[in-house]
């Protein structure tokens, strides 16, 4: 049931913030991480000397994301594969690796079937997983839950921010465990994560016309990039590949410091570019890298649409457009600047007049290989 939306996506972004709330409800006690469903299972994560995160898609970004967030509190050294790589090239594992796979239907084959490889090899799981009971969680060691609920539209939205949530519980969970954030710093983190679902709603409110009228406008663009740095570049990857999916336009997501090492070259007049701008505050040192690539691609003609901080007036001399979202820890800016590219996708799939929840030739659930 739609609930009067114009389609399950138009519904299952406006849950955003929801899928946020209900994955932190009951994990948050006081300022404490507490995970009931990895009560007595403290032996999965103190021992470990490394975490490999495998996911496929969408839910590998998430994965990208999760990376920050687990190697700067928990002090864990993180690699993100994609399943399918992961599976067919001999990984070494061994018993103080932690898997942690990453999968909102928790049926997709390439995941399922490296998670048992890893299993096999000795390395622990941990499932992230919408759909209770589904392949995936059951050959795993233990399960972090997300709560977004049913997602129906085949482009995942809601499942995203709900992923990044669940993992950035389980990266202040290790922290605790392994000591290497004190209770207070845990409880800072936390409070910032019970304020994301807040944010989010007040993006939809006060951005989401604006992005549809932008992307009204935008109806016979044929390309659009993407530029992120630090946990912005998985952002960019995600809008390029939300945008791909269910609008057909070619799209490329770059880590902006990549630019002058071959993107540049792509830049032409009229070249749209949305930019991931990282807070002034919160990145003292890339703001202004990342402004200094906004001015660079402007000088050759693109059309730049920053996705900024609230009061950042750096982006406004070179920037077209100007998306902004409240302000944020470093960390927390990913659940909060993907969600005008969510709605952009959107916005430009519907101006193509594209079905947005059954995009061509794409299953929700990819269970073959
Ligand atoms: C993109 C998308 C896909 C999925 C990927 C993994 O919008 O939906 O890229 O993220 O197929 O699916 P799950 O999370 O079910 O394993």
């Amino acid at each position: 049931d739609k609930g009067g939306w114009s389609s399950f996506m138009a519904k299952e972004v406006s849950e955003e913030p929801e899928a946020v709330a209900n994955t932190l409800r009951g994990r948050i006690r006081d300022g404490a991480v507490t995970i009931p469903e990895l009560d007595g299972l403290d032996d999965l994560f103190t021992g470990i000397s490394r975490i490999i995160v495998i996911a496929c898609g969408t839910a590998a970004y998430a994965g990208m994301t999760g990376k920050y967030a687990l190697e700067q509190w928990a002090r864990v050294p993180v690699d993100v594969e994609l399943a399918h790589e992961f599976r067919y090239r001999d990984p070494v594992l061994t018993p103080d690796t932690l898997v942690v796979s990453i999968s909102q239907s928790g049926e997709t084959m390439d995941t399922l079937m490296a998670v048992k490889y890893a299993r096999e090899q000795g390395a622990k799981t941990v499932s992230i997983c919408n759909t209770q009971g589904a392949t995936i969680p059951r050959e795993s060691d233990a399960i972090v839950y997300t709560h977004a609920g049913p997602e129906v539209a085949v482009a995942s939205t809601k499942a995203f921010v709900a992923q990044i949530t669940a993992l950035y519980l389980l990266a202040l969970h290790i922290a605790g465990l392994r000591g290497t954030l004190s209770a207070d710093e845990i409880a800072v983190q936390a409070h910032e994560l019970e304020a994301v679902p807040e944010k989010i709603a007040h993006i939809l409110a006060t951005e989401q016309e604006r992005i549809e009228q932008l992307a009204h406008w935008m109806g016979d663009t044929r390309s659009v990039l993407f530029l992120g740095r630090h946990v912005g570049y998985p952002i960019a990857l995600e809008g390029a590949l939300k945008l791909k999916e269910i609008s057909y336009i070619h799209a490329e997501g770059f880590a902006a410091g990549e630019l002058k090492h071959g993107p540049i070259a792509l830049i032409e007049p009229g070249q749209p570019v949305f930019v991931i701008v990282p807070s002034p505050r919160g990145s003292a040192v890339l703001h202004p890298k990342v402004v200094s690539n906004i001015e660079e691609i402007k000088a050759r003609g693109a059309r730049v649409i920053a996705i900024a901080e609230e009061g950042d007036v750096a982006v406004l001399p070179s920037a077209d457009e100007v998306l902004r979202i409240p302000l944020a820890g470093p960390l927390f800016e990913p659940l909060l600047a993907v969600v005008p590219l969510h709605i952009f996708a959107m916005g430009l799939a519907t101006a193509k007049g594209l079905d947005v929840d059954q995009p061509r030739n794409l299953a929700k659930s990819v269970t073959v290989e």
